[in-house]
């Protein structure tokens, strides 16, 4: 089964990347990608699909597609393209560290440290965060720290442990130490974003920008913490790290729904015509992945871990993946963007599509995906 749907998806990689020479899948509307130029936050997965696709089977078609992007992702970094945020992470683990990994190119190398240096600009240390978005002295979003940007975090451990600085690792681990506190509340459930005062750094409130309302659970941002508190934990072997993410992940598990792949957000009133994000369901999948990887034989929780990895890429791959419709250009239907803003609510996500190829080539290959070396 996931034989068979890993080389539906990489025919539709190959289809995408013959029709649209060169250009980057956005945001979509109507299950159609918006093809266009290097300039939000997602086009890291496409890229990094590639890398997936050419490591699962060593076709040279797609090495030579992910190669044909750095010199893009390096002119974004050098004019600094729409860079106003954390997701500098998202962008450059996938692409330029996937291509020094995979190939040795010292270039790809040299973009992905000055990814990470960007990225440290957006360091706080007033409050010990990596801020979000915007301006530091921005109204809405100084002080504000969001669990998405745990899945940043590795491209400042990678930067670390190419360069031997210590500020990568302190940066990223004092951030990881931040969420740890701040974004994960007691009962194993997460807020999406927390505020902090930008001048004294004191701790101010929960809240939310994707999920349903401030205190509830919104589900990507979950599955966000469970596979970035993971990795935190791999690369600094802190334990809370690990407790953390298996407490994230044993909250999202309980509160599956019959078919297993997530609703938007947890705490939702659920009707017929409410939004699923299938992409949390993947990013989990990955997350438990990690898990299982990062656990002993003789850890109780792992049963639990592996049943639900089970259930849900069972049901992705059965009844959200786009496998046998050949003019399909996502791989994963249902997924949600911003549901309470009415963007993109129920249609592809390019993440989705990446996170849902991690997935199936870690359980059929053991191939790693790109988030470590
Ligand atoms: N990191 C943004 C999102 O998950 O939508």
């Amino acid at each position: 089964m996931w034989n068979n749907a890993i080389e539906d998806a990489l025919l539709k990689i190959k289809q995408n990347i013959i029709t649209y020479p060169g250009q980057l899948p956005h945001i979509t509307e109507g299950e159609k990608y918006e093809w266009g130029d290097n300039n939000d936050w997602i086009e890291g997965f496409y890229v990094g699909m590639m890398w997936l696709a050419y490591e699962y089977g060593q076709d040279p078609f797609y090495k030579e597609a992910a190669e044909s992007y750095l010199a893009n992702f390096k002119d974004r970094l050098d004019r600094h393209v729409a860079l106003d945020h954390h997701d500098i992470g998202f962008l450059y683990s996938l692409s330029a560290v996937a291509e020094w990994r995979v190939t040795g190119n010292s270039a790809a190398r040299a973009a992905a440290l000055q990814a990470a240096d960007k990225l440290l600009m957006r360091w706080r240390p007033r409050i010990g965060i990596i801020q979000a978005w915007g301006k530091e002295d921005d109204p809405e979003n100084g002080g504000r720290m969001i669990i998405d940007c745990l899945l940043n975090l590795p491209l400042l451990f990678w930067a670390h442990e190419q360069t031997g600085e210590a500020k990568y690792y302190d940066i990223a681990m004092q951030h990881a130490l931040q969420s740890q506190k701040f974004l994960v509340r007691g009962d194993g459930s997460s807020y999406h974003t927390f505020y902090f005062h930008t001048e004294n750094g004191n701790a101010l409130r929960g809240g939310t920008h994707q999920g349903y309302q401030d205190g509830s659970t919104w589900t990507r941002g979950q599955a966000w913490g469970i596979y970035g508190f993971a990795l935190a934990y791999r690369y600094t072997k802190h334990e809370a790290f690990l407790d953390t993410s298996k407490r994230l992940a044993k909250y999202f598990i309980e509160h599956l729904p019959d078919d297993a792949v997530v609703y938007w957000d947890f705490d939702v009133m659920v009707e017929d015509i409410t939004p699923r994000d299938s992409s949390a369901s993947a990013i989990a999948a990955c997350g438990l992945l990690e898990l299982l990887e990062l656990t002993g034989d003789s850890d109780p929780d792992r049963t639990v871990f592996k049943d639900a990895l089970n259930r849900s890429m069972k049901s992705l791959v059965e009844h959200y993946a786009t496998t046998g419709q050949a003019d399909a250009e996502g791989l994963l239907k249902h997924g949600s963007y911003h549901v309470r803003g009415d963007r993109a609510p129920d249609d592809y996500m390019i993440w989705g599509d990446y996170f849902y190829l991690e997935a199936l080539v870690r359980i059929e290959k053991g191939n790693k995906g790109y988030w470590y070396v």
